[in-house]
Protein backbone atom coordinates (compact mmCIF):
# COMPACT_ATOMS: atom_id res chain seq x y z
CA UNK A 1 0.00 0.00 0.00
CA UNK A 2 0.83 3.59 0.84
CA UNK A 3 4.26 4.24 1.63
CA UNK A 4 5.67 6.32 4.38
CA UNK A 5 6.67 10.08 3.41
CA UNK A 6 8.69 12.27 5.96
CA UNK A 7 7.41 15.40 7.20
CA UNK A 8 10.48 17.30 6.39
CA UNK A 9 9.47 16.22 2.69
CA UNK A 10 5.50 17.38 2.74
CA UNK A 11 5.67 19.94 -0.06
CA UNK A 12 2.98 21.94 -2.62
CA UNK A 13 4.11 18.70 -5.21
CA UNK A 14 1.79 16.05 -3.16
CA UNK A 15 -1.54 18.48 -3.34
CA UNK A 16 -4.33 16.15 -3.45
CA UNK A 17 -2.13 13.23 -2.61
CA UNK A 18 -2.55 10.35 -0.10
CA UNK A 19 0.33 9.96 2.68
CA UNK A 20 0.95 7.96 5.47
CA UNK A 21 3.18 10.15 8.37
CA UNK A 22 4.66 9.09 11.54
CA UNK A 23 5.81 11.81 14.27
CA UNK A 24 4.84 13.08 17.55
CA UNK A 25 1.89 15.17 18.36
CA UNK A 26 3.79 18.68 19.25
CA UNK A 27 0.48 20.32 20.23
CA UNK A 28 -3.31 19.70 19.94
CA UNK A 29 -6.38 22.05 19.54
CA UNK A 30 -9.75 21.65 19.49
CA UNK A 31 -12.07 24.03 18.32
CA UNK A 32 -15.75 23.26 19.58
CA UNK A 33 -16.54 18.98 18.99
CA UNK A 34 -16.19 18.67 15.10
CA UNK A 35 -12.80 20.01 14.28
CA UNK A 36 -9.16 19.61 15.74
CA UNK A 37 -5.91 20.83 14.74
CA UNK A 38 -2.67 18.59 15.79
CA UNK A 39 1.35 20.03 14.98
CA UNK A 40 2.55 16.70 13.83
CA UNK A 41 6.90 16.98 14.48
CA UNK A 42 9.30 14.55 12.59
CA UNK A 43 13.21 15.19 13.70
CA UNK A 44 12.57 18.99 13.86
CA UNK A 45 10.20 19.45 10.74
CA UNK A 46 6.57 20.42 11.55
CA UNK A 47 2.97 19.71 9.79
CA UNK A 48 -0.45 21.03 10.55
CA UNK A 49 -2.93 18.08 10.73
CA UNK A 50 -6.59 18.28 10.58
CA UNK A 51 -9.23 16.24 11.76
CA UNK A 52 -13.28 18.01 10.19
CA UNK A 53 -15.78 15.71 11.66
CA UNK A 54 -17.87 14.77 8.36
CA UNK A 55 -19.20 11.46 7.23
CA UNK A 56 -16.47 10.50 4.52
CA UNK A 57 -13.69 12.09 6.58
CA UNK A 58 -13.41 11.54 10.61
CA UNK A 59 -15.64 10.28 13.25
CA UNK A 60 -16.67 12.90 16.19
CA UNK A 61 -14.97 9.86 18.38
CA UNK A 62 -11.83 10.00 16.89
CA UNK A 63 -11.72 14.04 17.30
CA UNK A 64 -12.10 12.60 20.78
CA UNK A 65 -9.53 10.83 20.82
CA UNK A 66 -7.26 13.27 19.14
CA UNK A 67 -8.09 15.80 21.54
CA UNK A 68 -7.13 13.50 23.90
CA UNK A 69 -3.43 12.31 23.36
CA UNK A 70 -0.91 14.10 25.15
CA UNK A 71 1.98 16.05 23.85
CA UNK A 72 4.84 14.33 22.21
CA UNK A 73 3.33 11.02 21.61
CA UNK A 74 3.87 9.42 18.90
CA UNK A 75 1.01 9.37 16.29
CA UNK A 76 0.65 7.72 12.87
CA UNK A 77 -1.43 9.71 10.36
CA UNK A 78 -3.10 8.96 6.93
CA UNK A 79 -4.49 11.81 4.87
CA UNK A 80 -4.47 14.06 2.02
CA UNK A 81 -2.44 16.66 1.72
CA UNK A 82 -3.95 20.64 1.04
CA UNK A 83 -2.61 23.90 0.82
CA UNK A 84 -3.99 26.29 1.91
CA UNK A 85 -3.96 30.36 0.66
CA UNK A 86 -2.65 31.56 3.59
CA UNK A 87 0.86 31.09 5.39
CA UNK A 88 0.59 27.90 8.59
CA UNK A 89 2.16 29.86 11.74
CA UNK A 90 3.90 27.52 13.73
CA UNK A 91 4.50 24.57 11.41
CA UNK A 92 7.55 24.41 8.76
CA UNK A 93 5.75 22.99 6.21
CA UNK A 94 3.29 24.88 4.15
CA UNK A 95 0.79 22.50 3.62
CA UNK A 96 -1.71 20.51 6.18
CA UNK A 97 -2.74 17.23 5.71
CA UNK A 98 -6.32 16.05 6.17
CA UNK A 99 -6.83 13.28 8.23
CA UNK A 100 -8.48 10.01 7.16
CA UNK A 101 -7.14 8.04 9.56
CA UNK A 102 -5.15 8.42 13.32
CA UNK A 103 -3.90 5.66 15.44
CA UNK A 104 -1.54 6.76 18.77
CA UNK A 105 1.54 4.53 18.66
CA UNK A 106 3.55 5.62 22.17
CA UNK A 107 2.01 7.77 24.70
CA UNK A 108 4.22 10.52 26.57
CA UNK A 109 4.10 11.32 30.48
CA UNK A 110 3.92 14.88 31.68
CA UNK A 111 6.42 17.18 30.43
CA UNK A 112 9.26 18.48 32.53
CA UNK A 113 9.95 21.10 29.36
CA UNK A 114 7.94 22.11 26.76
CA UNK A 115 9.84 21.53 23.43
CA UNK A 116 7.84 24.76 21.81
CA UNK A 117 9.42 27.28 24.90
CA UNK A 118 12.69 25.18 24.21
CA UNK A 119 13.06 25.49 20.71
CA UNK A 120 12.91 29.77 21.21
CA UNK A 121 15.09 32.37 20.43
CA UNK A 122 16.46 34.77 23.86
CA UNK A 123 14.74 37.31 21.17
CA UNK A 124 11.05 35.51 20.78
CA UNK A 125 11.39 34.78 24.52
CA UNK A 126 11.74 38.47 25.59
CA UNK A 127 8.61 39.17 22.89
CA UNK A 128 6.72 36.41 24.39
CA UNK A 129 7.20 37.74 28.01
CA UNK A 130 6.69 41.28 27.10
CA UNK A 131 3.13 40.59 25.79
CA UNK A 132 2.65 38.91 28.71
CA UNK A 133 2.85 35.40 27.53
CA UNK A 134 3.12 32.68 30.31
CA UNK A 135 6.32 31.06 29.05
CA UNK A 136 9.26 29.11 31.24
CA UNK A 137 12.80 29.86 29.99
CA UNK A 138 14.55 26.76 29.80
CA UNK A 139 18.13 26.49 31.36
CA UNK A 140 20.94 24.94 30.43
CA UNK A 141 20.85 22.25 33.41
CA UNK A 142 17.26 21.84 32.88
CA UNK A 143 17.82 21.22 29.15
CA UNK A 144 20.84 18.40 29.70
CA UNK A 145 18.89 17.04 32.42
CA UNK A 146 16.13 16.30 30.15
CA UNK A 147 18.53 15.80 27.13
CA UNK A 148 15.97 13.18 24.82
CA UNK A 149 13.59 16.22 25.07
CA UNK A 150 15.88 18.95 24.43
CA UNK A 151 17.19 17.10 21.54
CA UNK A 152 13.86 17.21 19.93
CA UNK A 153 14.29 21.04 18.68
CA UNK A 154 14.78 21.93 15.56
CA UNK A 155 18.43 23.73 16.29
CA UNK A 156 19.34 20.91 18.02
CA UNK A 157 18.76 18.03 15.37
CA UNK A 158 20.55 20.24 13.07
CA UNK A 159 24.02 20.84 15.14
CA UNK A 160 24.40 17.23 15.31
CA UNK A 161 23.79 16.76 11.35
CA UNK A 162 26.49 19.74 11.08
CA UNK A 163 28.33 17.87 13.31
CA UNK A 164 27.99 14.40 11.69
CA UNK A 165 28.43 16.41 8.86
CA UNK A 166 32.30 17.72 10.23
CA UNK A 167 33.26 13.88 10.75
CA UNK A 168 32.77 13.14 7.08
CA UNK A 169 34.10 15.62 5.71
CA UNK A 170 37.56 14.91 7.68
CA UNK A 171 37.19 11.48 7.19
CA UNK A 172 36.95 12.04 3.12
CA UNK A 173 39.10 14.41 2.35
CA UNK A 174 42.08 12.93 4.66
CA UNK A 175 40.98 9.52 2.87
CA UNK A 176 41.71 11.77 -1.07
CA UNK A 177 45.18 12.85 0.51
CA UNK A 178 46.52 9.36 1.02
CA UNK A 179 45.50 8.79 4.87
CA UNK A 180 44.49 5.87 6.91
CA UNK A 181 42.37 5.71 9.66
CA UNK A 182 42.97 4.03 12.73
CA UNK A 183 42.06 3.08 16.34
CA UNK A 184 44.10 3.55 18.80
CA UNK A 185 43.27 2.46 22.90
CA UNK A 186 41.71 4.15 25.17
CA UNK A 187 43.13 2.27 28.21
CA UNK A 188 46.44 3.43 28.41
CA UNK A 189 49.30 2.30 31.13
CA UNK A 190 50.86 5.74 31.66
CA UNK A 191 49.18 10.08 30.51
CA UNK A 192 49.61 10.96 27.11
CA UNK A 193 49.77 14.57 27.79
CA UNK A 194 51.42 15.35 30.97
CA UNK A 195 50.03 14.14 34.49
CA UNK A 196 47.21 16.32 35.84
CA UNK A 197 44.06 16.19 33.91
CA UNK A 198 44.20 12.11 33.65
CA UNK A 199 41.22 9.74 34.89
CA UNK A 200 43.45 6.98 36.45
CA UNK A 201 41.75 3.85 36.62
CA UNK A 202 42.88 0.01 38.13
CA UNK A 203 43.39 -2.40 35.33
CA UNK A 204 43.42 -5.83 36.99
CA UNK A 205 45.43 -4.49 39.09
CA UNK A 206 47.78 -2.19 37.19
CA UNK A 207 47.81 1.88 37.34
CA UNK A 208 46.35 2.48 34.07
CA UNK A 209 44.47 5.95 32.87
CA UNK A 210 42.10 6.51 30.12
CA UNK A 211 43.61 8.00 27.10
CA UNK A 212 44.05 11.82 27.40
CA UNK A 213 44.56 11.99 23.15
CA UNK A 214 45.51 8.92 20.91
CA UNK A 215 48.89 11.48 21.02
CA UNK A 216 51.77 8.45 21.60
CA UNK A 217 49.69 5.55 20.00
CA UNK A 218 49.27 7.58 16.83
CA UNK A 219 53.11 8.55 16.41
CA UNK A 220 53.59 4.61 17.21
CA UNK A 221 51.48 3.99 13.73
CA UNK A 222 53.47 6.22 11.59
CA UNK A 223 56.88 3.73 13.28
CA UNK A 224 54.25 1.20 12.12
CA UNK A 225 55.05 2.55 8.74
CA UNK A 226 51.65 3.86 7.89
CA UNK A 227 52.77 7.04 6.97
CA UNK A 228 49.70 9.35 7.08
CA UNK A 229 47.03 8.00 10.08
CA UNK A 230 44.00 9.95 10.83
CA UNK A 231 41.70 8.45 13.84
CA UNK A 232 38.43 9.35 15.33
CA UNK A 233 37.29 9.05 18.94
CA UNK A 234 36.99 9.34 22.27
CA UNK A 235 39.49 11.78 24.10
CA UNK A 236 39.39 12.01 28.02
CA UNK A 237 40.12 14.99 30.23
CA UNK A 238 39.95 14.70 33.74
CA UNK A 239 39.36 18.63 33.89
CA UNK A 240 38.86 20.66 36.84
CA UNK A 241 37.85 24.15 35.34
CA UNK A 242 33.84 24.11 34.77
CA UNK A 243 33.93 26.58 31.35
CA UNK A 244 31.99 27.04 28.16
CA UNK A 245 34.53 25.03 26.19
CA UNK A 246 35.42 22.22 28.70
CA UNK A 247 34.26 18.50 28.68
CA UNK A 248 35.75 15.64 30.75
CA UNK A 249 35.06 13.86 27.24
CA UNK A 250 35.40 14.77 23.76
CA UNK A 251 35.19 13.70 20.61
CA UNK A 252 38.82 13.63 18.87
CA UNK A 253 40.04 14.35 14.95
CA UNK A 254 44.06 13.18 14.82
CA UNK A 255 45.90 13.70 12.37
CA UNK A 256 49.24 12.17 11.88
CA UNK A 257 52.11 12.64 9.14
CA UNK A 258 55.62 12.13 7.51
CA UNK A 259 57.12 15.65 7.42
CA UNK A 260 59.54 15.37 4.62
CA UNK A 261 61.16 19.06 4.73
CA UNK A 262 58.98 21.24 7.30
CA UNK A 263 56.34 21.52 9.63
CA UNK A 264 54.55 23.49 7.31
CA UNK A 265 52.97 20.29 5.13
CA UNK A 266 51.22 19.94 8.57
CA UNK A 267 49.39 23.47 8.33
CA UNK A 268 48.74 22.56 4.23
CA UNK A 269 46.80 20.16 5.43
CA UNK A 270 44.99 21.89 8.18
CA UNK A 271 44.44 24.74 5.47
CA UNK A 272 43.38 22.45 2.97
CA UNK A 273 40.94 20.53 5.25
CA UNK A 274 39.25 23.41 7.13
CA UNK A 275 38.82 25.58 3.68
CA UNK A 276 36.99 22.26 2.40
CA UNK A 277 34.84 22.14 5.41
CA UNK A 278 33.67 25.15 5.85
CA UNK A 279 32.75 25.40 2.43
CA UNK A 280 30.95 22.33 2.50
CA UNK A 281 28.95 23.11 5.62
CA UNK A 282 27.89 26.22 3.96
CA UNK A 283 27.26 24.46 0.54
CA UNK A 284 25.27 21.32 2.16
CA UNK A 285 24.12 22.20 5.23
CA UNK A 286 22.18 24.97 4.41
CA UNK A 287 18.36 24.05 6.28
CA UNK A 288 20.72 22.91 9.10
CA UNK A 289 22.73 25.90 9.85
CA UNK A 290 19.40 27.87 9.01
CA UNK A 291 17.69 26.04 11.37
CA UNK A 292 20.69 26.52 14.35
CA UNK A 293 20.47 30.28 12.99
CA UNK A 294 17.11 30.62 13.86
CA UNK A 295 17.11 29.87 17.37
CA UNK A 296 20.70 31.47 18.34
CA UNK A 297 21.48 33.79 15.78
CA UNK A 298 25.10 34.12 14.68
CA UNK A 299 27.51 35.80 11.15
CA UNK A 300 28.84 33.60 8.86
CA UNK A 301 32.01 32.56 9.73
CA UNK A 302 35.15 34.75 7.86
CA UNK A 303 37.83 32.26 6.35
CA UNK A 304 40.35 33.11 3.40
CA UNK A 305 40.84 30.54 0.68
CA UNK A 306 44.43 30.56 1.66
CA UNK A 307 44.30 30.28 5.70
CA UNK A 308 46.45 32.97 7.40
CA UNK A 309 49.57 31.93 8.94
CA UNK A 310 50.71 34.14 11.95
CA UNK A 311 53.88 33.71 14.00
CA UNK A 312 53.73 33.78 17.35
CA UNK A 313 56.19 36.74 17.61
CA UNK A 314 53.64 39.03 15.15
CA UNK A 315 51.00 38.12 17.20
CA UNK A 316 52.62 38.85 20.29
CA UNK A 317 53.53 42.29 18.95
CA UNK A 318 49.87 42.85 17.55
CA UNK A 319 48.80 42.45 21.27
CA UNK A 320 51.99 44.96 22.50
CA UNK A 321 50.60 47.30 20.04
CA UNK A 322 47.39 47.82 21.67
CA UNK A 323 48.85 48.12 25.07
CA UNK A 324 48.40 43.75 26.23
CA UNK A 325 51.00 42.59 28.31
CA UNK A 326 52.49 39.67 26.84
CA UNK A 327 55.34 37.26 27.74
CA UNK A 328 56.99 36.27 24.58
CA UNK A 329 57.87 33.26 25.88
CA UNK A 330 54.28 32.09 27.77
CA UNK A 331 51.29 30.94 26.26
CA UNK A 332 48.43 33.32 25.38
CA UNK A 333 45.77 33.17 28.39
CA UNK A 334 42.28 33.22 26.84
CA UNK A 335 41.78 36.73 27.09
CA UNK A 336 44.76 37.71 25.00
CA UNK A 337 43.69 34.69 22.34
CA UNK A 338 40.07 36.16 22.03
CA UNK A 339 42.11 39.86 21.65
CA UNK A 340 44.40 38.58 18.81
CA UNK A 341 41.34 37.17 16.56
CA UNK A 342 39.84 40.58 16.84
CA UNK A 343 42.89 42.18 15.73
CA UNK A 344 43.76 39.20 12.83
CA UNK A 345 40.07 40.37 11.57
CA UNK A 346 40.72 43.70 11.48
CA UNK A 347 43.66 43.36 9.55
CA UNK A 348 43.32 40.24 7.70
CA UNK A 349 39.49 39.83 7.45
CA UNK A 350 39.42 36.47 8.53
CA UNK A 351 37.63 34.62 11.61
CA UNK A 352 40.25 31.65 11.38
CA UNK A 353 43.45 31.08 11.26
CA UNK A 354 46.98 29.36 12.17
CA UNK A 355 49.23 30.62 15.45
CA UNK A 356 52.61 29.47 14.59
CA UNK A 357 56.00 28.79 15.95
CA UNK A 358 55.14 28.84 19.84
CA UNK A 359 57.81 29.31 22.67
CA UNK A 360 58.72 25.34 23.57
CA UNK A 361 58.62 25.93 27.42
CA UNK A 362 54.62 26.09 26.61
CA UNK A 363 54.58 23.07 24.67
CA UNK A 364 53.88 19.10 25.44
CA UNK A 365 57.19 17.14 25.86
CA UNK A 366 57.25 15.39 22.28
CA UNK A 367 56.84 18.95 20.15
CA UNK A 368 60.26 19.50 18.23
CA UNK A 369 62.41 22.71 19.14
CA UNK A 370 62.43 25.16 16.04
CA UNK A 371 65.96 24.71 14.49
CA UNK A 372 67.05 27.71 14.70
CA UNK A 373 66.16 28.96 17.84
CA UNK A 374 65.13 26.08 20.48
CA UNK A 375 63.23 28.50 22.36
CA UNK A 376 60.75 28.33 20.17
CA UNK A 377 59.25 25.17 18.94
CA UNK A 378 58.05 23.75 15.23
CA UNK A 379 54.12 24.34 16.71
CA UNK A 380 51.00 25.79 16.05
CA UNK A 381 47.55 26.40 17.55
CA UNK A 382 44.21 27.14 15.08
CA UNK A 383 41.67 29.21 16.24
CA UNK A 384 37.87 30.29 15.26
CA UNK A 385 36.53 33.62 16.28
CA UNK A 386 39.28 33.69 18.78
CA UNK A 387 39.22 30.58 20.16
CA UNK A 388 41.15 27.24 20.35
CA UNK A 389 39.97 24.11 17.80
CA UNK A 390 43.45 22.29 17.26
CA UNK A 391 47.07 22.13 18.24
CA UNK A 392 49.37 20.62 16.02
CA UNK A 393 52.93 20.24 15.49
CA UNK A 394 56.23 18.60 14.62
CA UNK A 395 57.32 15.75 16.91
CA UNK A 396 60.70 14.57 18.48
CA UNK A 397 61.78 11.49 16.45
CA UNK A 398 64.97 11.00 17.61
CA UNK A 399 64.40 8.51 20.97
CA UNK A 400 67.69 9.79 23.34
CA UNK A 401 66.59 13.92 22.68
CA UNK A 402 62.52 12.60 23.24
CA UNK A 403 63.35 11.00 26.71
CA UNK A 404 65.14 13.80 27.43
CA UNK A 405 62.51 16.06 26.61
CA UNK A 406 60.39 14.10 28.97
CA UNK A 407 62.36 14.15 32.06
CA UNK A 408 63.02 18.04 31.67
CA UNK A 409 58.75 17.85 31.62
CA UNK A 410 58.99 15.98 34.98
CA UNK A 411 57.05 13.00 33.15
CA UNK A 412 57.62 9.27 34.75
CA UNK A 413 59.94 7.84 31.85
CA UNK A 414 59.24 4.35 33.01
CA UNK A 415 55.87 4.98 32.03
CA UNK A 416 56.38 5.72 28.26
CA UNK A 417 59.01 3.21 27.90
CA UNK A 418 57.48 1.53 25.14
CA UNK A 419 56.38 4.82 23.55
CA UNK A 420 59.80 6.12 23.95
CA UNK A 421 62.11 2.49 22.21
CA UNK A 422 59.52 2.81 19.50
CA UNK A 423 61.69 5.44 18.00
CA UNK A 424 64.72 3.38 18.71
CA UNK A 425 64.51 0.98 15.48
CA UNK A 426 63.86 3.83 12.80
CA UNK A 427 61.73 6.54 12.85
CA UNK A 428 61.14 9.10 9.90
CA UNK A 429 60.49 13.10 10.66
CA UNK A 430 56.83 13.65 11.34
CA UNK A 431 54.01 15.80 12.80
CA UNK A 432 50.32 16.15 13.35
CA UNK A 433 47.61 17.74 15.16
CA UNK A 434 44.46 17.00 17.20
CA UNK A 435 41.10 19.01 16.65
CA UNK A 436 38.06 19.13 19.62
CA UNK A 437 35.04 17.94 17.19
CA UNK A 438 32.57 19.69 19.63
CA UNK A 439 34.49 22.88 19.56
CA UNK A 440 34.55 23.37 15.64
CA UNK A 441 30.57 23.01 15.63
CA UNK A 442 30.65 25.28 18.51
CA UNK A 443 32.61 28.54 17.03
CA UNK A 444 31.78 28.04 13.56
CA UNK A 445 27.90 28.30 14.57
CA UNK A 446 29.11 30.75 16.98
CA UNK A 447 27.35 28.92 20.30
CA UNK A 448 28.07 30.01 23.40
CA UNK A 449 28.72 26.56 25.42
CA UNK A 450 30.28 23.83 23.90
CA UNK A 451 27.75 21.48 25.77
CA UNK A 452 25.40 22.42 23.24
CA UNK A 453 27.27 20.89 20.69
CA UNK A 454 27.72 17.50 22.58
CA UNK A 455 24.75 15.07 22.75
CA UNK A 456 25.46 13.63 26.25
CA UNK A 457 28.24 16.13 27.49
CA UNK A 458 30.20 14.73 30.81
CA UNK A 459 31.84 17.89 32.52
CA UNK A 460 33.32 17.87 36.34
CA UNK A 461 29.84 18.23 37.36
CA UNK A 462 27.88 15.42 35.03
CA UNK A 463 27.90 12.20 34.48
CA UNK A 464 24.41 11.71 33.64
CA UNK A 465 22.04 11.50 31.54
O1 LIG B 1 45.41 20.99 22.68
P1 LIG B 1 45.23 19.53 22.97
O2 LIG B 1 45.30 19.12 24.38
O3 LIG B 1 46.30 18.77 22.07
C1 LIG B 1 46.49 17.41 22.03
O4 LIG B 1 45.76 16.59 22.56
C2 LIG B 1 47.60 16.99 21.14
N1 LIG B 1 47.86 15.56 21.32
C3 LIG B 1 47.24 17.31 19.73
C4 LIG B 1 48.36 17.06 18.79
O5 LIG B 1 48.21 16.28 17.85
N2 LIG B 1 49.47 17.73 19.00
O6 LIG B 1 43.83 19.07 22.37
C5 LIG B 1 43.54 19.21 21.02
C6 LIG B 1 42.20 19.89 20.83
C7 LIG B 1 42.13 21.29 21.35
O7 LIG B 1 42.61 22.22 20.41
C8 LIG B 1 40.66 21.47 21.58
O8 LIG B 1 39.97 21.75 20.37
C9 LIG B 1 40.24 20.11 22.02
O9 LIG B 1 41.21 19.19 21.56
N3 LIG B 1 40.15 20.02 23.48
C10 LIG B 1 39.01 19.95 24.17
N4 LIG B 1 37.71 19.98 23.78
C11 LIG B 1 36.78 19.87 24.73
N5 LIG B 1 37.04 19.76 26.04
C12 LIG B 1 38.31 19.73 26.48
N6 LIG B 1 38.56 19.58 27.78
C13 LIG B 1 39.36 19.83 25.53
N7 LIG B 1 40.71 19.84 25.62
C14 LIG B 1 41.16 19.94 24.37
Amino acid sequence: GLKWTDIGALTEDLKDQKVLIRGRAQTIRAVGKNIAFLVVRQMGFTVQCVLTVAPDLVSRHMVKYATGLSRESHVDIEGIISVPGVPIKGATQQVEVQVRKLYGISKAENLPINIEDAARSESEIEKALQAGEQLVRVNQDTRLNYRVLDLRTPANQAIFRVQCQVENIFRQFLLSEGFVGIHTPKLIGGSSEGGSAVFRLDYKGQPACLAQSPQLHKQMAICGDFGRVFEIGPVFRAEDSFTHRHLCEFTGLDVEMEIKEHYFEVMDIVDRLFVAMFDSLNENCKKELEAIERQYPFEPLKYLRKTLRLPFQEGVQMLKEVGMEVDPYGDLNTEAERKLGQLVLEKYGTEFYILHRYPLAVRPFYTMPSYDDPLYSNSFDVFIRGEEIISGAQRVHVPDFLEKRAEACGIDVKTISTYIDSFRYGAPPHGGFGVGLERVVMLFCALNNIRKTSLFPRDPTRIAP
